[in-house]
């Protein structure tokens, strides 16, 4: 591949996810194999604001695809925000002689490489969808999902046992502010009752009438998954609504919280973040830029920022029917 390109760049910015690494690795793997030399911006846009970098030869990234978090780290930058901010990041590349870079996030991420390429055309820059909420249109699956929901699925299945011996009622919050999609599969895969999530919503009377029928059915354990971001409000909230009127069970909360970000990849994500990671190189040094690398059925897709940006990733109603009729 022939296209001019150099130096490339790579960051992680916004939430950190499990498998960010294995995407560094192999951006910068994907470009020494062509010839080209990658840095790495810390801390997401603040690192190119600044021109806080590292030189990534490609041993700087043996022995992290299996590590959680990110070697780059990540942040939410202020200064970026700002025409000044962006300006500095453009002159900054400029100096470093960056052609190409490579930023992985969610979609405040998406957000920046899209607002910068707006004022700078000339920059070239490609996206990889890193975060665990799977909310980025585009993809089917974005990089540290299938961690996070494994990494709960454990979490319940411990709660579950405990809930069993004690004949008690849980409600288990996961991570999600504005999307259901970790509570709801995390749901179907523990045998949830009930899966709450910001898509829909919430309705008190309906899980007391669940939980009653249950009670009736001998069932003397049950499980709630509650998304952060449900309207009902977060675990502790809805535990008090449905406690107040439902004496039959003991109710417990237990909230998950961050222990859902970090962690070693599953296998699915370290080959979803190889993947994508190097088709965004490979889509740079073929002169493309402006493109979210997904996963769409099996095969590798761009789609432009605008696109991935401007469409909320919908719920799958068949899995929210799929909770309603397994938990009868
Ligand atoms: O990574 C996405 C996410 O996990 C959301 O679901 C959550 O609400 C948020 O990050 C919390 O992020 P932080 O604690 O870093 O502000």
């Amino acid at each position: 591949m022939k296209t001019g390109i150099q130096k490339i760049g790579v960051m992680t910015s916004g939430g950190d996810s499990p498998g960010m690494n294995a995407c560094i690795r192999a951006v910068v793997r994907t470009a020494a194999y062509h010839g080209v030399e990658t840095i790495g911006f810390l801390r997401g846009y603040e690192g190119l604001v600044e021109s806080d970098w590292v030189p990534l030869p490609t041993s700087a990234v043996s022995n992290i695809i299996q590590r959680g978090g990110t070697i780059l780290k990540t942040a939410r930058s202020v200064t970026f925000r700002t025409p000044e901010g962006r300006r500095r990041v453009y002159d900054n590349l400029r100096k470093l002689g960056v052609d190409g870079l490579v930023v992985i996030g969610g979609d405040g991420t998406y957000t920046g490489a899209k607002t910068l390429l707006e004022e700078y055309p000339d920059l070239r820059i490609m996206g990889c969808p890193g975060t665990i909420d799977n909310d980025l249109y585009g993809t089917d699956f974005t990089i540290g999902y299938d961690t996070a929901i494994n990494t709960a699925m454990r979490a319940i299945d411990k709660i579950r046992d405990t809930a069993d011996a004690t004949d008690r009622l849980f409600f288990v919050e996961v991570m999600g502010r504005d999307a259901g999609l970790i509570a709801l599969r995390t749901g179907i895969g523990s045998g949830a009752e009930a899966v709450l999530i910001p898509e829909t919503p919430t309705d008190i009377d309906e899980i007391i009438a669940l939980l009653e029928r249950g009670w009736k059915r001998k069932k003397s354990s049950s499980i709630i998954v509650v998304a952060e971001g449900d309207d009902a409000g977060g675990a502790f909230a809805v535990a008090e609504k449905v406690k107040t009127r439902l004496k039959a069970y003991e109710t417990k909360v237990a909230i998950l919280g961050h222990v859902q970000r970090g962690g070693s990849p599953t296998c699915m994500d370290r080959i979803l973040a190889s993947r994508l990671g190097a088709a965004a190189v490979e889509a740079l040094l073929a002169g493309r830029s402006g493109g979210a690398c997904g996963l769409l059925h099996r095969d590798v897709v761009e789609i432009p920022f605008t696109e991935a940006i401007k469409h909320n990733r919908t719920i799958n109603p068949n899995l929210l029917r799929l909770v309603d009729m397994l938990s009868c």
